[in-house]
């Protein structure tokens, strides 16, 4: 289904694509979302705000009605999902009084910028973090352990709704582990303290965003329930952005759950500012 809807409100218009993908609950992609998810790209023009709304709401409705026609009421595995900018205000009631509930944001620090010092540095095989805490670039065979702590994040992550937890998602996730470290070797790091790891960081240099400087991406981070709340996530952190300093980056992207307590203070805490929000209904038929 890709099928273009569009509404007008006096001058404002709104405009936007329904598409749709299914999936397999054994196959990896099911583990980042339901299993049959509707999604809507959505633009819409600037004007007077109660007229955006309206033109928008108008929009969704009609996607809506379509859903409506092909789901059974209350499919958990049936997702509506709508990425917007995160500073559109104007559209939050929209989508809010139509039962969708903000799931992720995308959000963007810059490095070296506006006074901020990240102190340069390239990849090594280790980083000191000081306390005797450390990163150790991970190779092939930490992919076992890496994927343990996956399963874990997935697993944390899963009570907030946009990931799954699945049967056979440790497999799922040290084969992507293991494909993870042979494409990207220099950029998944364990995080250990006196010998022993904690948990793990994975970042990259995102080639696939156009710009200059190039921007990187902060793909997952977890760390033990012990090690939480003692300074040690904000000195990974740090490390991680001198790391993509030094490799040329000149911003860094990262997304987390709306309602994970501890990533929106955490990440705003250091440096990062919502771009984008990600809205999803799910199920997508009450
Ligand atoms: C998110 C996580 C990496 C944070 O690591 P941490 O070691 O607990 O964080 P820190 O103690 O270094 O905190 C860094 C800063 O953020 C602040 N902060 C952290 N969590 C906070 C919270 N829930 N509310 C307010 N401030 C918070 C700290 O006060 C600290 O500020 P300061 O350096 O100015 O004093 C860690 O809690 C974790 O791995 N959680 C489980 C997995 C997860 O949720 N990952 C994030 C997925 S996006």
């Amino acid at each position: 289904m890709a099928e273009v809807l569009r509404a007008r409100r006096g001058a404002v218009p709104a405009e936007a694509t329904a598409g749709f993908s299914s999936f397999r609950a054994d196959e990896a992609e099911a583990l980042w979302g339901a299993l049959r998810r509707h999604t809507l790209e959505l633009s819409c023009g600037d004007g007077d705000r109660d007229a955006r709304r309206v033109a928008v709401g108008e929009v969704l409705d009609v996607w809506l009605d379509d859903v409506l026609a092909v789901e059974e009421p209350g499919d958990e595995e049936s997702s509506c999902t709508v990425r917007l900018p995160s500073d559109d205000t104007d559209l939050v009631l929209a989508l809010l009084t139509r039962g969708f509930a903000p799931v992720t944001i995308d959000a963007v620090r810059r490095l070296s910028s506006s006074g901020r010092s990240d102190a340069a540095h390239g990849l090594a095989a280790t980083h000191g973090l000081g306390d005797g805490a450390l990163l150790r670039a991970a190779s092939a065979s930490d992919a076992p352990a890496l994927a343990a702590f996956d399963a874990l994040l997935l697993s944390h992550e899963a009570d907030f709704g946009a990931v799954f937890r699945r049967q056979g998602a440790e497999q799922l996730l040290l084969a992507s582990m293991t494909d993870r470290l042979r494409s990207w070797p220099d950029w998944t790091w364990l995080i250990e303290q006196d010998g022993a790891a904690l948990g793990y960081v994975h970042a990259f240099p995102d080639s696939e965003t156009p710009g200059s400087p190039p921007r990187a991406y902060l793909d997952a981070m977890y760390l033990a329930p012990d090690a939480r709340g003692a300074g040690l996530g904000r000195r990974v952190v740090d490390a991680v952005h001198g790391i993509l300093t030094g490799e040329g980056a000149g911003s860094v992207r990262l997304d987390y759950s709306v309602a994970n307590p501890q990533s929106g203070p955490f990440w705003s805490r250091l440096g990062y500012r919502p771009v984008t929000t990600t809205w999803q209904r799910r199920p997508s038929v009450r």
